[in-house]
């Protein structure tokens, strides 16, 4: 069993639709949200959490984008999460993404696209001990 960290992104907040969220991610029978919590980053921890991206010229909009409102942070576990759920994420871009994704249904741009899902074993490790630092694992 692997585990990731997923957040969904305050436009999830803004529109109402977190349980909605939740429910798609839950439909798909596949794994178990070990831990749930509402937070909201300041624009000092979306920074450090976002650092990969530092250079980027969309890093400023990324910060204010995930600073603006309430974030729902996830703990998930299941057989290959980290990739599955990426997969179910769908594109970064949500009017590039499947139509059967969270961001091909809930998206709208870059800056509204529903969630972040750690990408790799080293970052699902460093993001879990990010927000859930007592749950820290091997
Ligand atoms: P995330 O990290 O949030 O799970 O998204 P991701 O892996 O699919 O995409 P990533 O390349 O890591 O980018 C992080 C977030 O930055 C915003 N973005 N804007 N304007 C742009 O070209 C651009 N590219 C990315 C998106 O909100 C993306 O989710
Ligand atoms: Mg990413």
């Amino acid at each position: 069993m692997e585990k990731t960290l997923i957040f969904l992104k305050p436009d999830v907040y803004e529109k109402r639709i977190l349980g909605k969220v939740i429910s798609a991610i839950e439909d798909q029978k596949k794994y178990n949200i070990l831990e749930m919590r509402m937070d909201r980053l300041n624009e000092e921890r979306a920074r450090e959490f976002y650092s990969v991206h530092k250079e980027k010229p969309f890093f400023k909009d990324l910060v204010k984008y995930v600073c603006r409102g309430p974030i729902l942070v996830m703990l998930l576990e299941g057989r290959d999460v980290i990739s599955g759920i990426r997969k179910f994420m769908g594109d970064t871009d949500p009017l590039k993404a499947d139509k059967n994704t969270l961001r091909g249904k809930f998206g709208e741009s870059l800056d509204s696209n529903v969630i972040h899902g750690s990408d790799s074993k080293e970052s699902a490790k460093k993001e879990i001990s990010f927000f859930f630092p007592e749950k820290l694992f091997e």
